[in-house]
C-alpha cells in the first residue's frame, strides 16, 4: 500500500534515505576507504566503457561518463534506441554498461544485445534481480531500492547516481589519490541523511503556488548538474505534462535563450564556489536580464542569492553527492506542481513503467 501517502510517487520520494542505506550497505569501508562490490568480484578496468539507456536512466548514464573521465577512463553514453541504429564502433576491452531500472526496457535490452553480438563484456546496473537485463548480461550490480511502483523514477534514480559511483571507484584504476576516495567515502555516507534533510525542510511547496500557471519551466545546470537539469525537466513535464526543458547552462545563449521571458521560471542547480559555479552564475544572470523567475537549487556556497527570487536549500557536500540532493528538490517541486493541477501522478497519460516495445 502507500503507508498513508497519497501517491506512490510520494511514498518512494520519502523513502530515498532507506533505498541509498540499502544500496551503500558493505559496499564502502570507511577504514580502509575501499569500495566492495561482491557480484563485480571478476570484473577488470576496461579501456573505455560505452553506457547505453533510455530516460531517466540516460540522465545517469550521463552523469556517470563524466565520473569515468575523473578516473581517467574514456566514457560515452547513448540513447540506446540510437545505439541499437548507429552501432557505434566497439575498439577492444570496452565495456557495455545497460542502466535500466526495470531490466527490461525493450531499447535497452535490444542495445545491450547488438553490443554482446559484437563481442562486447556487459553490464546490467539494475534494481530487478533475475531481470532480462540482469540475466543477460556478464555482470550486474543490483541498485537494492526496493520495488518502485509510481511511473515516475525517483528513489532508483537517486540509487542509480550512487550505483554508479560504485561502479566507477570499482574500475578506478590503481594508484589513484586515497585522500581523494575517502572524501567521497565521507559523503556517500552521509548522503542518507542529507536526503532526509532536504525532505523535511524542502520548501518546494510553497513555491509552487508562485509558479503556478507559468507558460514553460526550463532547468540549467553545468557538469554534474546537467543530467540533473534534464531529469528535472522530464520529471516535472512526465508528471504535470506542462511544457519543461533542460539544458546545459552554457547552452542557453546558444538558442534556448530566445524562449526565456518573464513567464518562463528557471531552475538553476549551482553549488560550491569555483569556476564552474561563476560560470553558471554569469548564467542566472543572463535568465534574471530578461525577467524570467529564478529558482536556485544551491548550497548557497556560490552566494546566488542575490539574484534568484527563490532558493530551495541542499546541504553542502562532495561534488558527486550534490546532484543527487539538488534532483531531491526537483522531484519534490514537480510532485507538489503535478499534485495542485490533480494529474493522474502514478500513472501518468500514454506512459507505461516499463516500455517492453522497441
Ligand atoms: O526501467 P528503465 O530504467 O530501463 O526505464 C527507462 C525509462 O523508461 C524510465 O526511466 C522513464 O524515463 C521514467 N518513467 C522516467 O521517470
Amino acid at each position: 500500500g502507500k503507508s498513508g501517502y497519497d501517491h506512490f510517487m510520494l511514498k518512494e520520494i520519502n523513502e530515498q534515505p532507506t533505498a541509498l542505506r540499502q544500496c551503500l550497505s558493505g559496499r564502502v569501508d570507511e577504514v580502509s576507504g575501499g569500495v566492495t562490490v561482491d557480484e563485480l568480484d571478476d570484473l577488470d578496468t576496461p579501456s573505455a566503457v560505452q553506457f547505453v539507456a533510455c530516460g531517466t536512466s540516460y540522465h545517469a548514464a550521463l552523469y556517470a561518463t563524466t565520473l569515468l573521465h575523473e578516473v581517467g577512463i574514456p566514457a560515452n553514453a547513448y540513447l540506446a534506441s540510437e545505439y541499437a541504429t548507429t552501432h557505434p564502433p566497439l575498439p577492444n576491452d570496452t565495456l557495455v554498461v545497460g542502466i535500466t531500472q526495470s531490466g527490461e526496457t525493450a531499447d535497452t535490452l535490444s542495445a545491450l544485445r547488438n553490443a554482446e553480438s559484437r563481442g562486447a563484456e556487459t553490464l546490467a546496473l539494475t534494481n530487478v534481480v533475475g531481470s532480462s537485463a540482469a540475466r543477460e548480461c556478464d555482470h550486474a550490480l543490483y541498485l537494492r531500492a526496493g520495488p518502485e511502483i509510481g511511473v515516475a523514477a525517483t528513489k532508483t534514480f537517486s540509487s542509480q547516481l550512487v550505483g554508479v559511483n560504485l561502479l566507477v571507484e570499482r574500475l578506478r584504476p590503481s594508484g589513484s589519490p586515497t585522500g581523494e576516495l575517502r572524501s567521497l567515502i565521507a559523503g556517500l555516507r552521509d548522503l542518507p541523511g542529507h536526503v532526509q534533510q532536504v525532505l523535511d525542510d524542502s520548501t518546494a511547496l510553497e513555491l509552487v503556488d508562485e509558479l503556478f500557471g507559468a507558460e514553460a519551466f526550463f532547468f540549467i545546470g553545468r557538469g554534474l548538474h546537467y543530467p540533473v537539469a534534464l531529469e528535472g525537466a522530464l520529471k516535472f513535464k512526465e508528471i504535470t505534462y506542462e511544457h519543461a526543458e533542460g539544458f546545459a547552462a552554457g547552452e542557453l545563449k546558444h538558442g534556448p535563450l530566445a524562449l526565456v521571458t518573464e513567464n518562463t521560471p528557471v531552475f538553476a542547480i549551482v553549488t560550491g564556489d569555483d569556476e564552474e559555479a561563476r560560470k553558471t552564475l554569469g548564467n542566472i544572470k543572463e535568465v534574471e536580464a530578461r525577467d524570467a523567475p529564478v529558482v536556485a537549487v544551491t548550497d548557497g556556497k556560490a552566494e546566488v542569492e542575490r539574484y534568484a527570487d527563490y532558493v530551495l536549500e541542499i546541504p553542502e557536500t562532495h561534488e558527486r553527492t550534490s546532484p543527487v540532493l539538488a534532483n531531491v528538490q526537483l522531484q519534490l517541486v514537480a510532485y507538489h506542481m503535478a499534485a495542485r493541477l490533480g494529474r493522474s501522478i502514478d500513472k501518468p497519460r500514454n506512459l507505461a513503467k516499463s516500455v517492453t516495445v522497441e
